[in-house]
C-alpha cells in the first residue's frame, strides 16, 4: 500500500499520481473509504524556498477543518442518510422505532446491538432505574450552584462529580484496561456504569431543575417509566397519588428516543475523543454534555424559543428573515451538517406537538414559528442552501408548552442522550484491535523559528486580537 506502482492491482483502489515527484500510487477502497494514513506514504522533495513546518518529505496529511468529510471509526449504531432524509437505529427506521418502542428499549438497541426481549429487557429497566438514586452528597453539590446557573452548568459537573463516587469504574485507578478486555468481569463493570449514568441523567437533570425551582430534592421512585419517573422527580409537590400526565408522559418518551443517537455529531464525537485516553467514562460524558451545550448543537432548541420571542409575532417574520440573509441574525433550528432535505425527526417532532397542545394548549409562538417555516421553505436563500427544520425547530416549543424553562431544554437533549454517547463510547472499548487514542494533526502556519529577543530589546507588536484586551472592571 501506498508503494510507487505503475497501475492499480485492483478495482477498488485510487490511483495518486504525485505531479511534484512523477510517481504514482494506489491506495485501497475499503467500504468506500480510504486509509488517512496512506497518504503519509506520498513523499516528496522540499521545494525551494518551502517552509520546513510544512513536513513534506515526512508524507501527504489530510486536511479537513470541521470533520467535513473524515470517517472516525467503523460503527454499527446509526446510520444517517442526509440526502433522503433517512435515520436508523441499528438497522431499524427511526419512524417505527418511535411509533412502537420506549426509549429504554431504543436504548438497549443502540448500546447492546438488538432488540430485547421480554426477560432481557425487564433486567435492563430495572437496573437503570434501580440506578436512579444518587448518594445524598449528591443535593449539596447541587445545591452549591448560584440560584441563577444554567442547568446544563450544573448537569456538566454532575457527571464529573459523579465519577468521584466510583473509584472502582476509574482506568486511572484500576488499570488502563479495565474496559477494554472484553472478558466478562470487564463487561460486567461497564453495563454497571451504564446502568448508573442512563439512570442517574434523569435524577440529577431533575435536581438542577429543583434547584432552580427552589424545591426540595424527590427521591426517584418506583413502579413509573423512566420518563413517568423523571416527571415525577421534577413536578411531585407532595401529592399522595401523582401521576404523569400519561399523553405528556408518553410524548417525552419519543422525543428521549428521537434524541437518543444520531451518529458521529460533535457530542458523540467529543465523547469518544475524551474517551480514547481511556478516562473513566463519567469524564467522558461530562466532555460530552458540554458539547451539547453549544448554540449550533444541542443549545439550538433553547435558541430558536428566544428567537421566537424576540420575532413576536407573524407579521415580524419577512423582516427576520431579511436579517437572516443579510447574516446579521441566524434561523435557529434550521440548516444540519448531515440533512440536505429534510430533517425525518422534525416530522415526528411535529406531530408529537399536536398531540402535546391537546393536553397543554397551543403554544403562542407556534404561529410564528409556523409563519417562519413556510417563509424559509420557500425562501431561495434557504433553497439553494438546502436548509430545512432540524429537529430542535419543533422541540422547543413542546417543552414551552409542557412548562419547562428556557434555559432546561439542552437538558432534555442531553440526558437521553446519554444512551448514544454510551453506545459510542462501549463501541470504542470493545472495537477489534483495542483503543487508539485520537490524536488529529494540524497544519502549522505561525512563525517559523526564531530567537528568543530579551524584553528590554522587544518592540510591541499591536494590533486586535494581537495581545490581551484591555478589560473595564466594576466597582
Ligand atoms: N440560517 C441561515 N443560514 C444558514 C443556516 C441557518 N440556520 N445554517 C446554515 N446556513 C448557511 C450558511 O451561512 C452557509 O451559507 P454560505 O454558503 O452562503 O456561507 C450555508 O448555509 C451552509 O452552512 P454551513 O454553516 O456551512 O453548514 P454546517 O454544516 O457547517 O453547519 C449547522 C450546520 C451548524 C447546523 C448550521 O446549519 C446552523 O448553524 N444551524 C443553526 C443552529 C442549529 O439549528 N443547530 C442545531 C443542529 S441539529 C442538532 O444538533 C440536533
Amino acid at each position: 500500500m501506498g508503494q510507487p506502482t505503475a497501475t492499480p492491482d485492483s478495482v477498488n483502489s485510487l490511483t495518486v499520481h504525485d505531479n511534484r515527484t512523477g510517481k504514482v500510487y494506489n491506495i485501497p477502497i475499503v467500504d468506500n473509504s480510504i486509509p488517512a494514513t496512506a497518504f503519509k506514504t506520498i513523499q516528496a522533495p522540499r521545494a525551494p524556498g518551502e517552509r520546513e513546518e510544512n513536513e513534506t518529505e515526512k508524507g501527504l496529511r489530510v486536511s479537513d477543518k470541521g470533520f467535513l468529510n473524515t470517517a472516525v471509526l467503523r460503527s454499527e449504531i446509526t446510520f444517517i442518510d442526509g440526502d433522503a432524509g433517512i435515520l436508523r437505529y441499528r438497522g431499524y427506521p427511526i419512524e417505527q422505532l418511535a411509533l412502537h418502542s420506549s426509549h429504554l428499549e431504543t436504548a438497549y438497541l443502540l448500546i447492546y446491538g438488538s432488540l430485547p426481549t421480554k426477560p432481557q429487557f425487564k433486567i435492563f429497566e430495572t437496573e437503570v432505574l434501580h440506578h436512579g438514586v444518587t448518594h445524598a452528597d449528591a443535593e449539596q453539590f447541587c445545591r452549591s450552584f448560584r440560584y441563577d446557573a444554567h442547568p446544563m452548568a450544573i448537569l456538566t459537573s454532575a457527571f464529573a462529580y459523579l465519577g468521584s463516587y466510583y473509584g472502582e469504574a476509574n482506568p486511572s485507578l484500576q488499570g488502563q484496561s479495565l474496559y477494554t478486555r472484553g472478558n466478562a468481569a470487564s463487561l460486567e463493570i461497564m453495563d454497571k456504569q451504564i446502568y448508573r449514568l442512563i439512570g442517574k441523567a434523569t435524577t440529577l437533570a431533575a435536581m438542577a431543575y429543583r434547584v432552580r425551582q427552589g424545591r426540595e430534592f424527590v427521591t426517584p421512585p418506583t413502579g413509573l417509566s423512566y420518563t413517568g419517573s423523571f416527571l415525577y422527580q421534577m413536578d411531585h409537590l407532595g401529592e399522595e397519588n401523582y401521576t404523569p400526565n400519561p399523553i405528556l408522559e408518553k410524548a417525552l418518551d419519543v422525543l428521549f428516543l428521537l434524541h437518543a443517537d444520531h451518529e458521529m455529531n460533535a457530542s458523540s464525537t467529543t465523547v469518544l475523543q475524551t474517551g480514547s485516553s481511556l478516562v473513566d467514562p463519567y469524564s467522558a460524558i461530562a466532555a460530552g454534555c458540554a458539547s451539547l451545550y453549544g448554540p449550533l448543537h444541542g443549545g439550538a432548541n433553547e435558541a430558536v424559543i428566544r428567537m421566537l420571542i424576540s420575532i413576536g409575532k407573524p407579521e415580524n417574520v419577512p423582516a427576520f428573515l431579511e436579517a437572516v440573509k443579510k447574516r446579521e441574525k441566524v434561523l435557529s433550528g434550521f440548516g444540519h451538517r448531515v440533512y440536505k432535505t429534510s430533517d425525518p425527526r422534525s416530522f415526528i417532532v411535529r406531530k408529537t406537538a399536536d398531540e402535546v397542545f391537546k393536553i397543554t394548549g397551543k403554544d403562542e409562538l407556534l404561529e410564528t414559528a409556523m409563519a417562519l417555516h413556510a417563509a424559509a421553505m420557500k425562501d431561495e436563500y434557504f433553497i439553494k442552501r438546502k436548509l430545512a427544520p432540524n429537529v430542535d425547530f419543533w422541540s422547543g416549543l413542546i417543552y414551552r408548552a409542557m412548562g419547562f424553562p428556557l434555559d432546561f431544554f439542552p437538558v432534555l437533549f442531553a440526558v437521553p442522550r446519554v444512551v448514544g454517547w454510551l453506545a459510542h463510547w462501549r463501541q470504542m472499548m470493545l472495537q477489534e484491535g483495542g483503543v487508539k487514542i485520537w490524536r488529529p494533526r494540524q497544519i502549522y502556519v505561525g512563525a517559523s523559528k526564531r530567537d528568543y529577543v530579551p524584553i528590554d530589546e522587544r518592540v510591541a507588536v499591536e494590533g486586535l486580537r494581537k495581545g490581551p484586551s484591555a478589560i473595564s472592571h466594576s466597582g
